[in-house]
């Protein structure tokens, strides 16, 4: 089998410094095709610099700074920008519900699908995602900023969606969310996952992530320590003790 057909996204021995600060160590992970993989773990462990560095937030540079390799879809995406990665197929979305608040939800769409040329396609696909998200599709005029924190949620995640991705990286969409918001966004990566795209998912709602994951990797304090199939971690005694309750 070869490694480039089964792998979307291949990240070995990243290695992150701020200054003087290590956030990441030897860092390794892959997302196969058609996979929503997990990163869990405690907070300041390195998972966010890990998003920001596969999705050319943090320029990822060779050298004492930065060390490893990224691979998306078979190519070397090391130094790529985030606008570069867009046009192949990865986006992020970032912490904290990112939408621009002054703009109606419509106008938000359409920010999403600002890269592509084929106007019409762009209406078509706005439509698609009013449908999947019928909580935006009641607001498409009003603005972004009046909407509540599940529903900006929902419309940051909607235009990401604009970009068609291949990759989706997900950096703790949760966080903040009513419960009854959190247990939506779930149902709509699998869906979303079940569509085609791969997804990369930060999350301090562990419990959650391990019900929708395929597979996980644990990180502690700058380091993956143990990583696995859903099943098998869920029936870890470490990951039950740190995050399961049990
Ligand atoms: N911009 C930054 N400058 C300096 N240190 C940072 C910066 N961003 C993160 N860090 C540090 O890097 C480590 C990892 O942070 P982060 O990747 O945000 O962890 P996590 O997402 O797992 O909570 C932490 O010690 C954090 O304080
Ligand atoms: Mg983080």
């Amino acid at each position: 089998m070869s490694k480039n057909n089964s792998v979307i996204l291949s990240v070995k021995n990243l290695t992150v410094y701020y200054g003087v600060v290590k956030a990441l160590e030897n860092a390794s992970f892959e997302v196969h095709p058609n996979e929503i993989v997990a990163m869990i773990g405690p907070n300041g462990a390195g998972k966010s610099t890990a998003l920001k560095v596969v999705s050319g937030v943090l320029p990822a540079t060779d050298g004492e700074i930065r060390t490893g390799e990224i691979e998306f879809d078979g190519k070397n995406i090391k130094g790529l920008r985030t606008d570069q990665l867009v046009h192949l197929g990865m986006t992020l979305l970032p912490e904290g519900r990112r939408v621009f608040k002054n703009m109606t939800v419509r106008e938000n769409l359409e920010m999403g699908g600002y890269i592509r040329n084929d106007k019409k396609e762009v209406r078509n696909d706005i439509d698609r995602i009013l449908e999947f998200f019928p909580q935006l599709k009641e607001r498409t005029k009003q603005r972004a900023g009046t909407l509540s924190g599940g529903e900006q949620q929902m419309l940051a995640l909607g235009r990401s969606l604009m970009l068609k991705p291949k990759l989706l990286l997900a950096d703790e969409p949760s966080l903040g969310l009513s419960p009854n918001y959190v247990d939506i966004l779930f149902d709509k990566l699998v869906e979303i996952n079940k569509n085609g795209t791969s997804i990369l998912l930060v999350e301090q709602n562990a419990m959650m992530a391990l019900e929708i994951c395929h597979r996980a990797y644990v990180y502690e304090i700058g380091k993956i320590v143990l990583d696995g199939d859903r099943e098998s971690l869920v029936g870890d005694e470490r990951v039950k003790k740190a995050y399961l309750g049990g």
